[in-house]
């Protein structure tokens, strides 16, 4: 039997959570902008650079060193999203360029008249890339709408959007603004029918769910390692087939199959040694408290689903036990998907206003408090102004992640009381 999922000890890994604001603990809700990392990233970035810094082909040992870190980082990932091949891993700045990169390269292959879909749900890393790229390429956009009564996508809408002309998917995994989850299984399922390519932004969901590339069956996922406890550095997964067979804008020197032609320049070698630890410490967590998905996986992939299944049910707690408190402070509104019965369609990331107050009076209010939370629109501007908050300044976003604690909860909801 697993023990039961504790964040204590989990806690005392992460040596930022011990800051002080006016002699109380800092409250981390501010995960969605970036989560904090495990001491073992920290030494494992750190070590690199003062044992093993170089750079890829040297015939001296520092750079066989940092030839194997990249190796196994690239192959942490590939175990972390159940890629087939570590091949299929692709190291960039960020999500945003790894997109931008891509877009350029998968638009090559449009042709006027052809159309892409994009969502309302998604942040813009998701959206402009492709929109851009549309509009050189004399390719139509196609929106696919929210539902504003519950901040989620409509499937049926979708069915109505896709038709033979469509290319392209771009659907995010989960907001990074209401939380709400997509299903995008079934999104992939139905724009294979018409032979469009599924590009899938899981920033937001993989530091609070498990991922499998191969059960989802999409083309390409991206991430950033920065909001699963890793440093900043972008992941991209892309089917082999079409990280082979698309032309990558590079240099001529660089490699011509995946994943090299895709890594443009050099890649920042302690953060992939900081990926690498990262994965270590998830796998650490399905180690000690992980249950379940025995029969689909094995090894540190098996520990990985295990341990991302036991952060889920934990935040799904959280977040329970946040909604029955939320609802007991006057003039507090969260957008999004709020009944108790739907958590597992939801991350654990809320956007919320209160009456009378302005997101970043709230914001402000609660980080004097040593409690941080994001106000504003976070690169959701499609999110933002279809709620009609875009002028507005926004929403106040509390995001939580599995070091937080119901007793954190419980000070932002007294610290929301003492606001009113
Ligand atoms: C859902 C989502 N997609 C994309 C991004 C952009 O990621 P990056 O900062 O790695 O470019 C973010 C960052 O906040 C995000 O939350």
């Amino acid at each position: 039997m697993p023990n039961p999922f504790d964040p204590i000890p989990l806690r005392k890994q992460f040596p930022s959570l011990k800051l002080l604001v006016k002699d109380r603990p800092a409250v981390f809700f501010d995960g969605p902008g970036g989560t904090q990392t495990p001491q073992r990233v920290i030494d494992a970035m750190s070590q690199y650079l003062v044992q093993d810094n170089s750079n890829l082909g040297g015939a001296f040992i520092t750079s066989q060193r940092t030839e194997r870190i990249a190796a196994e980082a690239r192959q942490a990932m590939a175990d972390f999203f159940h890629a087939k091949r570590p091949e299929e891993i692709v190291f960039g700045q960020n999500m945003t360029s790894l997109t931008f990169a891509m877009s350029r390269a998968i638009s090559r292959t449009w042709n006027p008249g052809d159309e892409i879909i994009v969502t309302w749900l998604d942040h813009d890393a998701n959206i402009t890339p492709w929109v851009l790229a549309a509009r050189d390429r004399g390719v139509k956009t196609r929106w696919l709408e929210f539902q504003l009564e519950d901040c989620t996508l409509n499937l049926d809408r979708f069915t109505e959007l896709l038709n033979e002309k469509t290319r392209l998917v771009a659907v995010t995994f989960a907001s990074n603004a209401v939380g709400s989850i997509v299903d995008v299984a079934q999104v992939t399922k139905l724009a294979h029918q018409v032979g469009a390519l599924v590009y899938v932004d899981a920033v937001h969901y993989t530091p609070h769910n498990p991922v499998d590339v191969q059960a989802i069956d999409c083309d390409f996922l991206v991430a950033s390692a920065y909001k699963f406890f890793g440093p900043h550095t972008g992941v991209l997964y892309g089917k082999y087939e079409w990280l082979d067979s698309l032309e990558a804008y590079k240099v001529r020197p660089a490699p011509g199959r995946p994943p090299g032609k895709w890594e443009t320049g050099t890649q920042s070698f302690e953060s992939l040694a900081g990926v690498q630890a990262a994965i270590d410490y998830l796998e650490s967590i399905g180690q000690e408290y992980g249950d379940g998905d025995v029969d689909r996986y094995d090894g540190r992939r098996l520990r990985l689903k295990r341990a991302m299944n036991a952060i889920k049910s934990y935040e799904e707690n959280l977040s329970l036990h946040f909604l029955r408190q939320a609802v007991e402070v006057p003039g507090l509104q969260v957008h999004g998907i709020t009944d108790v019965e739907r958590l597992s369609e939801r991350a654990p990331t809320f956007a919320v206003s209160l009456a009378g107050h302005t997101p970043r009076d709230v914001a402000q209010y609660l980080g004097d408090q040593g409690i941080f939370v994001w106000d504003g629109h976070y690169y959701a501007v499609a999110v933002m102004d279809k709620l009609g908050k875009l002028d507005s300044g926004g929403l106040v976003r509390i995001g939580f992640a599995h070091y937080n604690t119901e007793d954190e909860i419980q000070r932002l909801i007294s610290a929301l009381g003492e606001l009113l």
